[in-house]
């Protein structure tokens, strides 16, 4: 049976939507809410890519389980810090506690302050690799686009990019999270709007990741806010270069 979650080969969607805050950051008005996108690769090793707010783990937990079951969880990879994103790490290690922690220097003084969370750990820098069987992932660090720890991860067997909250956009996803299986209207303004308030702040470094991920082949675009990107590619990566 397909699964509802699969985005291509055995890359699924997790994440979960928010339609009950009013305001992002306490401040940026949501008239069509948010999602936290949460991606897993259920390959030889099976890696988690970000978590989701707390208040949806509950949602999210049986997500993850929907698609590996009771099978553990290899790697978790933190691409960003920001509590919408990092906020399930404490629940993820207590399910899974033999998960190793993916992230680079800065990532792991925050998971330590914010969470308390220790144990295994794989410490990566700019251009650092983990092979999952099938899937190949490399790093690319994207300081301040937009925290210090910011970085983005790339699966350079199916070439989808991670992009934590790079490309990202504000709007929930309601009933399909592919961009060709949805209209996109309400998400190009969504998208304006989040690049300018969150993400746009820190033009030059936005700059700078785009001239590090340009010679990427990239497929797809899996950001921790709004659709995954399959074939607006262009244009998605034009909302973010100005
Ligand atoms: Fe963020
Ligand atoms: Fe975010």
């Amino acid at each position: 049976m397909e699964q509802k979650t699969r985005i291509k080969g055995n890359i699924h969607y997790v994440g979960v939507n928010d339609r009950s805050k009013h305001r992002f950051e306490s401040m940026w008005p949501l008239p069509y809410g948010v999602s936290y996108n949460s991606y897993l690769i259920d390959d030889e090793m099976i890696a988690l890519i970000d978590t989701v707010d707390i208040c949806y783990f509950e949602v999210y937990l049986r997500k993850i389980k929907q698609v590996i079951g009771e099978r553990p969880i290899d790697y978790l990879i933190i691409n960003h810090m920001e509590p919408d994103h990092s906020g399930s790490i404490r629940l993820i290690k207590q399910h899974y506690p033999n998960i190793i922690i993916v992230g680079n220097k800065q990532t792991f003084g925050m998971i330590e302050g914010f969470y308390g969370v220790t144990g295994e750990q794989y410490l990566v820098k700019d251009g650092d690799f983990l092979a999952l069987g099938r899937h190949k992932l490399r790093f690319y660090m994207t300081p301040m686009v937009h925290w210090p720890e910011t970085m983005m991860t790339f699966d350079e067997t199916d070439g989808v990019l991670f992009s934590g909250d790079g490309f990202g956009c504000f709007g929930t996803l309601d009933g399909g999270f592919l961009d060709i299986r949805m209209n996109l209207d309400k998400y190009w303004g969504e998208m304006v709007r989040y690049y300018s308030n969150i993400v746009g702040k820190y033009g030059s470094p936005v700059q700078k990741a785009l001239q590090k991920l340009g010679g990427l082949p990239i497929s797809t675009i899996c950001s921790t806010h709004g659709p995954v990107w399959t074939k607006n590619i262009a244009k998605v990566i034009g909302i973010y270069d100005v």
